[in-house]
């Protein structure tokens, strides 16, 4: 009982936080100059081999509920083809990140403040154009993104899905990986794919979490069938990191552009994600250089 009280605290924070924010519905661009204090900010991948497996609702769900965790939270919409975080939470912000790769806002313009107490960079087709931009602008780009990284303690990115360059490109450069799997044999072959390439391209941690679990039994099974290739093949084992159920309410919320996550009749759901945040917040992760600063080296790892 103790135990649903505690969510109900949680979910009570949540609308709470969301009324104190909705001050700021106009999209007023942030006032970096007011926040000081630099930290070490962790950055985090979310990511997939297979699409629709749930990477943008964790991703969006796990950065508020870091934020219910006291932790000033970014969420980089890095997919590139179907930027939707702001789909799901019902807005549309002026400018994505296309704008300010075109030099056409500030990067303070460009940083959206969501009422959920968490900051996003609107995704947009301008990612793919970084490969091709001069020396100068990329050292703008990165100073820019290097600034208001210190201001974060997370960077949760929701990628796109599959092994292209761009995915596994930003995914390889995070502290650590979020790999999302679903109980289906499709998503078994393109995770291994997944892993495969990001130990090849130097990264150091992928995580597990399994997605729309009918039962904790499928979820280990699933992990265990991809873990058990991945240590045959790749000798380096995964690590699991949580199961989410399968909710078959979240579509219906998906279309009223409301999020589940602050609905009491679902706390059951919500503190899977919790318990998930808290994981985060207690994973160590070797960060020696910020995210921005390895993204941008672009010309030469892509
Ligand atoms: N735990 C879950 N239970 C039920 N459906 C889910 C769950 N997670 C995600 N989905 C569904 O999967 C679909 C794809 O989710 P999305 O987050 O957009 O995936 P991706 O970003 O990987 O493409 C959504 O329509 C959503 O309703
Ligand atoms: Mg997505």
């Amino acid at each position: 009982m103790g135990g649903y009280s505690k969510v109900n605290d949680q979910a009570q924070k949540l609308r709470e936080l969301v009324n104190a924010r909705t001050v700021n519905r106009n999209n007023d661009p942030v006032d970096l100059q007011n926040r000081s204090g630099i930290k070490k900010c962790k950055s985090l991948a979310v990511t997939s081999g297979k699409g629709g497996v749930g990477k943008t609702n964790l991703a969006l769900y796990l950065s508020i509920c870091l934020a219910c965790e006291n932790k000033k939270v970014l969420l980089l919409d890095a997919d590139l083809g179907l930027a939707n975080v702001h789909i799901l939470l019902g807005v549309a912000p002026k400018k994505n990140i296309s704008h300010f790769v075109e030099k056409e806002c500030s990067i303070d313009e460009l940083i959206y403040r969501s009422p959920y107490n968490i900051d996003i960079i609107p995704g947009g087709s301008g990612l793919e154009k970084l490969a091709n931009l001069d020396l100068g602008r990329l050292e703008y780009l990165q100073h820019e993104f290097s600034r208001i990284e210190a201001i974060y303690d997370y960077i949760i990115v929701d990628t796109g899905a599959g092994i292209g360059n761009v995915v596994t490109h930003f995914a390889s450069n995070t502290d650590a990986v979020l790999l999302v799997v679903t109980p289906e044999p499709t998503s078994l072959a393109d995770s291994y794919a997944m892993v495969k390439v990001l130990y090849d391209k130097g990264c150091e941690k992928i995580c597990v979490i399994v997605n729309m679990c009918l039962s904790e039994r499928e979820g280990n099974e699933t992990f265990d069938r991809l873990n058990t290739l991945v240590v045959k093949f790749l000798k380096r084992p995964l690590e699991l990191y949580g199961f989410v159920p399968m909710n078959r309410e979240l579509s219906e919320y998906i279309k009223r552009q409301k999020l589940i996550i602050i609905d009491r009749k679902n706390e059951h759901f919500t503190r899977t994600i919790k318990v998930l945040a808290k994981k985060i917040c207690g994973t160590s992760v070797k960060n020696s250089q910020g995210f921005f600063a390895k993204i941008f080296k672009f010309k030469n790892k892509m």
